[in-house]
């Protein structure tokens, strides 16, 4: 750990400002002054210190090359790994650092690959990051991809739901840890022990959870879980982590190979490769098959410093607390709420149907009312992160029931 300079160098979160009362210094966010932005499972915004840091190293890349790179080497390679196995409470060789969840899922899907005969358990309501993947594969294996119906019904999700599916024929349970339509978060210890019951593997996509939900691994009987790094991670597209566990990693065979195919990756240097043979690196990190986006791995580890100086369960706390009073406002303004109230059944998106109104219509009005949130399930998603407060949602409500005051 004390190799990694990304702690030092990013920032110290000491204070709250007294005029703000987001988890962090208002200045670390200074478009919000102009803004309601509830929209972080859409795009996070990127404190100001780490975008800074950020742009220092791609400038110092771009008119350095290499030079710049081998400094920051272990800012790109090494620092999000770490950061990531801390969020997860595992080691760092259980942590790949990956481009996006449909490559990590990809990856993990072809590793699996469920045969004919057996069956893959998803969620109609998921993103295609959890889905596809097992679709692709089924595609040329004949395995049946079973779909937990609940379009209709984005309440009735439930690990019961989920169970009713599995038997002794399935090969894996795939979902969402947090669903990015309705909100809804799933049991994963619930999930683990389903799954482990028949002999199934338990594949998780944690990119609406990451970021505002602790995840620790050694609480949960989870194989794969994915995170991509733009939402709740607060950082850019390109980068995300993916955490295999141990037993798993040493026995995948990945279907992408590269040049990282090539042993100790973590340290190699590339002096010389023997292309007559590739070699996998231990652990998550064999995932790893080629060069990705430097500035995005930086800047998730900037990012994933900042997360962990605030503290998981701190934002949890306080984005459950923006849902309550979300949830109460949407109630009073007559909303069909789409997210469970339960807070273990949610993390920080929360979605609302208005009777009469489309989502899309409303997400444009209240744009042009300087809210900022995303149309989902017919209705609206906010998304509250830890630079919101208390009264970013009371600005939201009030511009909610200014338009659903004025006619359609
Ligand atoms: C649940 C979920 N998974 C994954 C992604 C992104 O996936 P990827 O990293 O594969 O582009 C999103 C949002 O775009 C998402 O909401």
């Amino acid at each position: 750990l004390n190799a990694i300079r990304v702690s030092n160098a990013v920032m110290k979160i000491t204070s709250n400002d007294e005029n703000f009362a987001g988890l962090c210094p208002a200045d670390d966010f200074p478009s919000l002054r102009n803004s309601t932005y509830l929209n972080s499972a859409g795009i996070g915004l990127i404190p100001a210190p780490v975008l800074e840091r950020s742009s220092r190293f791609l400038s110092a890349l771009g008119t350095y090359g290499t030079r710049s790179y081998f400094d920051h080497i272990d800012d790109i390679r090494q620092a999000p790994r770490i950061a990531a196995a801390r969020l997860f409470g595992c080691d760092v060789q259980s942590i790949g650092l990956i481009t996006s969840v449909a490559e990590g899922m990809s990856q993990f899907a072809w590793f699996v690959c469920p045969e004919a005969g057996q069956n893959v358990v998803v969620v109609d309501i998921d993103h295609p990051s959890a889905v596809y993947p097992w679709l692709r594969v089924a595609q040329d294996t004949g395995a049946e991809v079973r779909y937990v119906r609940v379009a209709d019904d984005p309440l009735s999700l439930g690990v019961d739901k989920v169970a009713a599916l599995v038997d002794r024929k399935t090969a894996v349970i795939s979902v969402s840890h947090v669903m990015w339509t309705s909100g809804y978060r799933f049991d994963l210890e619930a999930l683990g022990g389903l799954a482990r019951s028949v002999g199934a593997y338990l594949a998780v996509d944690a990119t609406q959870s990451a970021g505002v939900t602790p995840l620790d691994v050694r609480q949960m009987d989870v194989d794969f879980i994915a995170a991509t790094g733009f939402k709740w991670l607060l950082s850019l597209a390109g980068a995300g982590i993916c955490y295999l566990r141990p037993e798993l990693a040493e026995r995948m065979t990945p279907i992408m190979v590269g040049n990282n195919s090539t042993g100790a990756v973590i340290d190699r240097k590339p002096s010389g490769y023997d292309t007559s043979r590739y070699e996998f690196p231990h652990g998550a990190a064999r995932l790893e098959y080629g060069s990705s986006a430097h500035l995005a791995r930086y800047t998730l580890g900037g990012s994933l410093t900042y997360l962990e100086a605030v503290g998981i369960t701190n934002i949890e706390r306080h984005v459950i607390g923006l849902g309550d009073q979300l949830i109460a406002g949407l109630v009073q303004l007559g909303a069909e709420v789409l997210t469970p109230r339960a807070p273990e059944a949610r993390a920080a998106i929360v979605t609302a149907r208005f009777p009469g109104r489309d989502g899309t219509r409303l997400t444009a009005q209240l744009e042009a009312e300087n809210v900022v949130v995303l149309p989902r399930l017919g209705g609206v998603r906010f998304s509250p992160h830890l630079f919101n407060s208390s009264a970013d949602i009371e600005k939201a409500l009030a511009a909610l029931a200014k338009i659903l005051s004025e006619a359609p």
